[in-house]
């Protein structure tokens, strides 16, 4: 599995998803390749924003060595799954990927917990530090949910 996690500006909320999900997905013994990236291109090159690598770090998952990269419409061959923050992630990722968009290959990652209610995973970028520890709870049981969901499925074919 491919997996992409996409915000707006790639250095708060989709380093921690990318983070938390390829760790998980690691001690769930799953070889996945799990990448993040951003619609706006403003924070290309950067490494996650400081709160979020603090928060990461107190719960054990290091992205330090992340570096932010903005969305491209390749994206969509080159992964088998597109994980958006919130609606206007979807909007922004639908109007920059033409032809190459694929409703089926997309979904905002909260409604792995709460299915079709489109609930965003909040952008704590303009508020303290207790939004990002927030928001690394809710990617950390979405990110729960997507593992069980797969393990689940690779033990009902075997
Ligand atoms: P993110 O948060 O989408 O969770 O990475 C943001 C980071 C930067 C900006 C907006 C949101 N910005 O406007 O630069």
């Amino acid at each position: 599995m491919r997996i992409l996690m996409v915000c707006l500006g790639n250095i708060c909320r989709s380093p921690l998803a990318e983070g938390i999900l390829q760790q998980k997905a690691g001690t769930a013994g799953l070889e996945w390749r799990v990448e993040s990236a951003g619609t706006g291109g403003w924070h290309t090159g950067e490494p996650p924003h400081h709160l979020s690598t603090k928060v990461a770090k107190l719960n054990g998952v290091d992205i330090s060595n992340q570096r932010a990269r903005q969305f491209v419409k390749e994206d969509f061959l080159n992964y088998d799954f597109i994980y958006v923050m919130d609606s206007s992630n979807y909007v922004d990722v639908k109007h920059m990927s033409g032809t190459l968009w694929n409703e089926a290959k997309i979904d905002l990652l909260l409604n792995e917990l709460y299915p079709g209610e489109n609930r965003a995973v909040p952008d704590p970028w303009y508020g303290k530090e207790d939004g990002y520890h927030q928001v690394y709870e809710l990617i950390d049981a979405a990110c729960d949910r997507i593992i069980q969901k797969h393990t689940q499925e690779v033990r009902a074919t075997k």
